[in-house]
């Protein structure tokens, strides 16, 4: 066991142990979007920043060691987290009154954990065209925060080839799925793949509000409240 600081405060952890976790474990909630516990760490959405020794890193990808001193809630590191929320509500197009993910979306979810009201930055409603090619499958493309849970996590289960892809790149990258391995998933797959998408862009065909906007996962219980429970995907 090591000893490390977070917010002040001592904590005894497991060396090496995930930083995040170890927050969790502590009753400090770090807000994450492409982190899930026990899998390989992606580093992509940055939303989980804090200060590690005076610098800031992606508390996801952090393994813990002997003397650190991690700040999660110090002023400047927390706006920097909902800067980079608010950055991903205005290049993309989520418009969550009418998103089928309303309450069950883990972008929403941690934009009110950071208190954003409204995002400081242009919104630029990036046009992407859906995908209705598979028969289970719709993809909203232009939610995509490109997180790559879907890419790396979801495998065709005979192969373990992947089913979800990012094609091109800064601008013109946009989410594919392989419409003939996606049309073998099972229901429980094709449900696994759409809770797995932190935002509304994959999205169950014919189940469409399914289950009413204000009785859904996080109208009940919030996302700190949850990943603090030890909940996981
Ligand atoms: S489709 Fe969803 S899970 Fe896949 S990269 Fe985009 S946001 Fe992430
Ligand atoms: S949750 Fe840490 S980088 Fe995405």
């Amino acid at each position: 066991m090591i000893q490390i600081k977070i917010d002040g405060k001592n904590i005894n952890a497991r060396k090496g142990a995930n930083l995040v976790d170890v927050a969790l474990e502590n009753g400090i909630y770090i807000p994450t979007l492409c982190y899930l516990k026990g899998e390989p760490c992606l580093g992509t959405c940055r939303v989980c920043s804090v200060k590690v020794d005076g610098a800031t890193a992606a508390a996801c990808t952090v393994p813990v060691l002997h003397g650190m001193e991690v700040e999660v809630n110090e002023p400047e590191v927390a706006d920097m987290r909902k800067a980079l929320v608010e950055s991903l509500f205005a290049e993309g197009a989520h418009n969550c009154p009418s998103c089928e993910k309303s309450g069950r979306c883990d972008l929403q979810a941690v934009g009110y954990e950071v208190g954003m009201m409204v995002s400081r930055f242009e919104y630029r409603f990036t046009p992407r065209q859906r995908d209705y090619g598979s028969e289970k499958i719709l993809l909203e493309r232009d939610r995509c925060i490109f997180c790559q849970r879907c890419v790396e996590f979801v495998r065709d289960e005979e192969t373990g080839k992947k089913i979800f892809s990012i094609s091109g790149r800064g601008p013109k990258a946009r989410i594919e799925i392989n419409v003939e391995l996606a049309n073998k998933m099972s229901a429980v797959e094709v449900t696994r793949a759409v809770n797995l998408c932190p935002v509304g862009t994959i999205v169950e065909k014919k189940v469409g509000f399914n289950q009413p906007i204000g009785r859904r996962k996080f109208d009940i219980k919030s996302i700190r409240e949850r990943a603090l429970e030890g909940e996981t995907k």
